[in-house]
């Protein structure tokens, strides 16, 4: 298990731009290693709550001695199901929400999970590990032509066809079951994770981001979290969304514009421009110190809104 669970990215600016009153209701979507959720907690009084989520126990397990007795209600679950899990709990209205997308430093820096090429691992990438495909699954079972559309949506990569051809190719022979098997089927049978150019490296880097999405259906949860989102906040309630990569940044700064996820921007008779949200953050990214202490923060993007 790696040493650190996580460091989170844009902290002070995320947790300022919410605004957060004592006596709120927040949630915070990923917890992972909790650091959004203690920073939230820190500003609560004993009529505040935060409800937090994570599809991967491991994360609530690792941190729960740091939230003993806070005001915090731990939701193991998807957070595709937000609205569902805030009626059970009878919250009619939340005052704030936390979305840090994606997987965290210990998914990643943890080789049986299968989500990085840097280890040899399982071709795991499940952020749940009681049920769902797996990317071995994945790899091994769909047709040629899905892996390519996967490739290509997820990983936008031109060369899809190619790189799902070669998959189907190395299949035949014996299933692809572990990072290092689909490491040298993409990159040559001699290939190691230190041996890799960088464009080999960027396009490894892509084919691996694309299989995550899909095992983790990243794009479904993100949609079906931010329409249950927009109606449970509060008037003056705020979202702070953190995004790592193009696909769901652009998903996300089209929901804000517009209130929907198509990003249609609703005009009335007159021209006047319709939407649920005032944007206060449009893209904020972490400053050079931070990157130099947190190189992953680099790709960060923070995103807030205010319900209107
Ligand atoms: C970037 S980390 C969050 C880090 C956290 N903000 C912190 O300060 O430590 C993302 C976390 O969200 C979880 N996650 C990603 N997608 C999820 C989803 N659809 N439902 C629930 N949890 C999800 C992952 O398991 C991971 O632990």
């Amino acid at each position: 298990m790696a040493d650190v669970y996580h460091i989170p990215a844009l902290l002070e600016e995320t947790i300022e731009s919410l605004r957060i009153r004592p006596d709120g209701t927040y949630v915070d979507v990923t917890f992972g290693g909790g650091g959004h959720s203690r920073a939230v907690l820190s500003r609560l009084g004993k009529d505040g709550r935060l409800y937090a989520f994570d599809r991967d126990i491991e994360a609530y397990e690792n941190a729960r001695g740091t939230v003993q007795d806070a005001p915090l209600t731990f939701v193991h679950s998807d957070f595709r199901y937000l609205g569902q899990w805030m009626d059970y709990y009878g919250v009619r209205a939340i005052d704030g929400l936390i979305a840090d997308l994606g997987v965290s430093f210990h998914h990643f820096d943890t080789a049986e999970r299968g989500f990085s090429f840097r280890f040899t691992g399982p071709l795991d990438m499940r952020m749940n590990r009681n049920g769902g495909k797996t990317a071995a699954d994945l790899v091994n079972g769909y047709t040629e032509e899905e892996i390519a559309r996967v490739l290509y949506m997820y990983g936008e990569l031109k060369q899809s066809r190619q790189l799902a051809k070669r998959i189907v190719k190395s299949r035949e022979q014996s299933p692809i079951e572990t990072t290092d098997e689909l490491l040298r089927t993409i990159a040559g049978p001699t290939a190691t994770a230190d041996s890799l150019t960088p464009p080999q490296k960027k396009e490894m880097t892509l084919v691996f981001q694309a299989l995550r999405m899909e095992v983790n259906d990243e794009l479904g949860a993100l949609r079906e979290m931010l329409q249950a989102a927009l109606s449970l906040l509060a008037t003056g309630g705020r979202i702070a969304v953190l995004t790592y990569h193009s696909l769901e940044d652009r998903l996300v700064k089209n929901f804000l514009r517009s209130g929907n996820l198509e990003g249609n921007i609703e005009k009335d008779f007159y021209g006047n421009i319709h939407t649920p949200f005032r944007l206060i953050e449009k893209g904020l990214t972490a400053s050079e110190e931070e990157v130099e202490r947190n190189p992953r923060a680099r790709s960060a993007k923070l995103r807030v809104a205010e319900k209107l």
